[in-house]
């Protein structure tokens, strides 16, 4: 049997820091507030230069080195972000060519925070089903640019970054299970309700959220999900090694591993120093816990995220 495998994992993180007390000396919050509502210190800021293909092409190629593949060998190329260099082409055609391997499919994914989970799920099917045999999967976001920094409600809780993998067809197990789900019905709690149209943005180009609807959503649904995906494959809690979940809150990471019996200590956390990075949280949590060596050949690992959409899921794997 064909399994999907993750070979290699990279990231990349914007030069600038920006820390909550900075954000305080503009607006009306402080580092109290911030640290005790969301567990977060602070984020990287993408540079005015910087594309998020830039971000997603530094991530890949840390990725490619860490496999040990030759970049030719790319055959899909998969990228999540909802703040892409341009309408289009999408990010993923033009990471394709700042990495130069053209030819090979690529398109992005778009599932805001959710992001990742689901075009890793996408390329696991790609490669299970004979389509591709080694895949380039990349979350790539610059939320500070569609954040208002007037609103100290949404705007202290996102940064930019990028993660990627390589996933590669192998004989020894690999992806295990995935659970995706949406349900539009929830789009007006957490969106960016804008488009471009005749030359004009039409609407508000900036996030807005409901935040306790979108934190009551979340806790609930990333618990269902994390048992469903766990109970697909005849195992439960006691099987996992590490949860690397999305990383939008501490709170809601906490009750996440409380639903599924796990100590804080079996979760990887990189939130108090990167914030929200949105479809680029699971891959950079993932990058850091491999490259530090937490997370080691053979581990059970759930991987799990939610966003805008709604839309969230969860992919089970052995690293
Ligand atoms: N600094 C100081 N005060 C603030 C700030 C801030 N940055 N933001 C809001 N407040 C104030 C509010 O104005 C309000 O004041 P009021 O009582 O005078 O009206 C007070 O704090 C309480 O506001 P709440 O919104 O009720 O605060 P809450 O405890 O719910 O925390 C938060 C807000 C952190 C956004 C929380 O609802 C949350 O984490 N929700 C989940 C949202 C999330 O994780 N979003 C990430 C994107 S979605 C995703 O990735 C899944």
């Amino acid at each position: 049997m064909t399994y999907a495998r993750i070979i290699g994992t990279g990231s990349y993180l914007p030069e600038k820091v920006l820390s909550n007390a900075e954000i305080a000396e503009r607006i009306d919050t402080s580092d109290e507030w911030i640290v005790a509502r969301t567990g977060i210190s602070a984020r990287h800021i993408a540079a005015e230069q910087e594309k998020t293909s830039d971000l997603a092409l530094a991530a890949s190629q840390r990725a490619i080195a860490a496999a040990g593949i030759d970049k030719a060998d790319i055959d899909l190329i998969i990228v999540a972000t909802s703040t892409p260099d341009m309408i289009f082409p999408s990010a993923a055609c033009i990471l394709q060519d700042k990495l130069g391997v053209p030819g090979c499919p690529a398109f992005d994914v778009q599932a805001v925070c959710a992001g990742f989970i689901y075009a890793l799920s996408t390329a696991n099917a790609y490669i299970r089903s004979g389509m591709a045999r080694t895949a380039l999967v990349v979350g790539a976001e610059i939320f500070s640019r569609i954040l208002d920094w007037n609103d100290r409600s949404t705007c202290v809780l996102f940064g930019d970054g990028a993660g990627a993998v390589i996933l590669q067809a192998s004989e020894q197990p690999g992806i295990l299970g995935v659970t995706l789900q949406a349900d539009g019905r929830y789009q007006s709690i957490l969106n960016v309700p804008a488009q471009v149209a005749s030359g004009e943005i039409v609407g508000t180009p900036f996030l807005h959220m409901d935040g306790g609807a979108v934190f009551k959503f979340a806790v609930k649904a990333l618990a269902d999900c994390a048992s469903k995906t766990l109970a697909a494959q005849g195992m439960s809690h006691a099987d996992l090694d590490w949860l690397v979940p999305h990383q939008a809150n501490v709170r809601i990471i906490e009750s996440t591993a409380k639903h599924l019996h796990l100590s804080m200590d079996k979760v990887v956390l990189t939130l108090p120093q990167q914030g929200n990075t949105s479809a680029a949280s699971i891959p950079l949590a993932l990058d850091a816990a491999v490259r530090d060596g937490r997370i080691q050949p053979g581990h059970t690992v759930m991987l799990e995220g939610i966003g805008g959409g709604f839309a969230w899921g969860a992919v089970l794997l052995t690293m």
